[in-house]
């Protein structure tokens, strides 16, 4: 058995590692026919999504400010349109590897403060989305523990995270670069029922090193139970996604 330690030092070398990887794919202009072909192997969906544009009205003002930008003579595959709100949550979320989570810390000197930490998500696998985040975390996680005293947090995830931002020219913080901010409490799924079933088939197909994760750390699964959604994926201030809407959207 690895010490707990020596797990953590693991993944933060394997967090940084995963970081210069996303900085080559995202900011290596030399080599785009390579960058290409390694972004639609590492999002099958934004390609199977492009597919799926093709035959729809994409709307023309989006048009006219984001030309397409074409690669190796494919265009790059395009979120949907910044009018079809529910859509397009739907598939910042299903296209996000991870997000940042915003909750209350407990910690002595923090207390009572908004904190933040990054964590892996996945609202399911590759070919079908859920529109419900899952994690796969422990208690040995101080941001947890937290999140055990007080449920309440938020989820942000943004299109910055895909390629589709900077081949478009786009600052993570300019609207069109979509981003959305869900919220609710965070809750901690049953082993072995069906939402937990769900979950693993999510994460550890997406995130494969999950599975070889130390079982003396006592990793679980946890769900967003969404409230409120909110987004920007335009000029002119967020929108509020019904989450209704949200889960009744087909990507
Ligand atoms: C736990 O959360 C409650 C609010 O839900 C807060 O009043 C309390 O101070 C928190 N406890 C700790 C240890 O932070
Ligand atoms: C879930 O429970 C089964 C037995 O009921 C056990 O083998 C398995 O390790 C548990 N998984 C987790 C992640 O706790
Ligand atoms: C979400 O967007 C609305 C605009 O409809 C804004 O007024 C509101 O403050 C935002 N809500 C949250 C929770 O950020």
């Amino acid at each position: 058995m690895l010490p707990k330690s020596a797990f953590f030092i693991c993944l933060l070398a394997i967090t940084l590692q995963i970081n210069v990887n996303a900085k080559r794919l995202l900011y290596g202009k030399q080599d785009a026919d390579h960058n290409y072909r390694r972004t639609i192997e590492r999002f099958p969906a934004l390609n199977q999504h492009s597919n799926n544009l093709e035959s729809n009205s994409v709307n023309q003002k989006f048009d006219q400010l984001l030309d397409p930008v074409v690669t190796n003579g494919d265009p790059f595959p395009s979120p949907p349109p910044h009018t079809e709100v529910a859509k397009m949550a739907r598939f910042i979320v299903h296209n996000s590897d991870w997000a940042a989570l915003s909750y209350i810390s407990a910690q002595r000197k923090s207390k009572g403060y908004p904190s933040g930490a990054i964590f892996s998500v996945s609202d399911g696998v590759i070919t079908q989305s859920t529109g419900v985040p899952y994690l796969y975390v422990t208690k040995l996680e101080l941001p947890i523990q937290d999140l055990r005293n007080d449920s309440r947090c938020s989820l942000t995830m943004t299109l910055a995270q895909s390629p589709y931002c900077q081949t478009q020219g786009l600052d993570p913080e300019e609207p069109p670069c979509a981003q959305l901010v869900l919220t609710g409490r965070m809750v901690q799924l049953e082993n072995g029922t069906l939402d937990w079933n769900n979950a693993k088939e999510a994460l550890f197909s997406r995130h494969p090193r999950m599975k070889d994760w130390p079982a003396d750390h006592g990793f679980f699964f946890m769900r967003l139970d969404i409230e409120y959604i909110n987004m920007t994926d335009y000029y002119g201030g967020p929108v509020d996604v019904d989450v209704k809407d949200y889960f009744n959207a087909k990507l």
